[in-house]
């Protein structure tokens, strides 16, 4: 194995009632007045209130527009509305959306030149602005991650940012916070986070910090995700899937994701279907693909899967794995196949040959792709 690093949050607060120290983390960085980035569901649905009601005595302003997939035009907006509220830092609330948002926009706000500039891995000169997050969904880990993606509606694509100032200063991750979080939220995010844990753990960039998380976050996430699903206030099961898109957020955002990710994001740019979404119609075709090339590490997943693979061989564990994986997309009701979104079959094509250009994430696959390989699994999955 190479020299692996490892970052993360520079601090992570996570359990029951650690919310409660909000105020802690913000004497600690000099946040007198926050800029609070949220979005409607959040403020509707009582959740941001949970956060609101420790600041008291402390002003703040709320920017509640962010919304699914976020464009570009709404960083721009954001920007703009924290710089004319002259706050000195910055708390998001909500979901992978939100956070991305915010993170983004804290860069930003010191940036001079054109938001496109920051896109691509390392463009980001720095960060001055404070931020904390307190994620309301299980699922994209953003609070951990260096990563912030966008959608560029007029190229229809996905965009990302990739630099080290999107590490966030505090995450707070206290499973009071999704509560609240729909039910196709709640199976959407759960299934992505899932994908976090599998891609990481098959990932070429994987290491042994990266496996011991991904690991685990698949045993907590396959065992309470259902759980979760079915009974939205069951604190345990929110808790257990809070930890494990945190600890699958860390694992990920060290050893990257791979071709699930690869192949949803050109489904999810052109056909607005939320990225969790995008990620379960493509999950246990590419596993399905992938499996010949990692065939151990499969009968890995399949032991943090409980199943009983005593009397099995690795090939036959793999299979127990995609197996599963069907059931846990059919056990939290995300359509099977990409033909139930009313999108063309003809258009397949154009999808791989956006995929295919995905390198940053292909790379990291552990079996090879070809433009073709990917139609074949688009087919396979339509
Ligand atoms: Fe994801």
């Amino acid at each position: 194995m190479s020299v692996a690093k490892f970052k993360s949050a520079h601090e992570v607060a996570i359990g029951r009632e650690s919310l409660n120290g909000l105020k802690d983390y913000m004497n600690n960085l000099g946040m007198k007045n926050p800029f609070i980035v949220t979005d409607k569901g959040i403020k509707n649905s009582g959740t941001l209130e949970i956060v609101t009601a420790l600041l008291k005595d402390i002003p703040y302003t709320v920017y509640d527009n962010v919304a699914p997939e976020p464009e570009m035009s709404i960083v721009e907006e954001c920007k703009k509305a924290f710089l004319n509220s002259k706050n000195d830092s910055i708390i998001a609330v909500g979901g992978g959306s939100v956070m991305d948002t915010a993170k983004i926009m804290a860069v930003y706000a010191d940036y001079d030149g054109p938001l496109d500039n920051l896109f691509g891995e390392g463009k980001v000169p720095g960060r001055n602005t404070p931020i904390i997050v307190i994620p309301t969904t299980a699922g994209t880990g953003s609070e951990v991650t260096n990563i912030g993606v966008l959608s560029d509606t007029e190229a229809q694509v996905k965009k990302g940012i990739v630099s080290n100032h999107l590490l966030v200063d505090v995450a707070i991750v206290d499973p009071i916070m999704t509560i609240s979080c729909p039910k196709k939220i709640t199976a959407a995010s759960g299934i992505d986070a899932l994908v976090h844990a599998i891609e990481a753990y098959l990932s070429n960039n994987a290491n042994h910090i990266t496996d011991a998380l991904a690991l685990r976050a698949m045993k907590l996430i396959i065992n309470s995700l259902p759980k979760a699903y079915a009974q939205p206030s069951n604190m345990d099961a929110r808790e257990d899937m809070a930890m494990g898109s945190l600890l699958a957020g860390m694992a990920f955002g060290n050893a990257g994701v791979g071709a699930v990710h690869a192949l949803a994001y050109p489904l999810g740019g052109r056909f607005h279907i939320s990225h969790g979404v995008s990620n379960s119609l493509l999950l246990p075709y590419v596993m399905e693909w992938n499996k010949m090339a990692c065939v151990e590490r499969f009968r890995d997943i399949a032991e943090a899967f409980d199943e009983p693979i005593a009397q099995k061989t690795n090939e036959q564990a793999a299979d127990l794995v995609i197996e599963r994986l069907h059931k846990i997309c059919k056990d939290v009701e995300i359509p099977k196949k990409i033909s139930s979104f009313n999108i063309p079959e003809s258009i397949l094509s154009e999808l791989a040959a956006d995929a295919i250009k995905i390198e940053r994430l292909l790379r990291n696959n552990p079996r090879t792709l070809s433009e073709q390989d990917i139609l074949a699994i688009y087919k396979s999955a339509y």
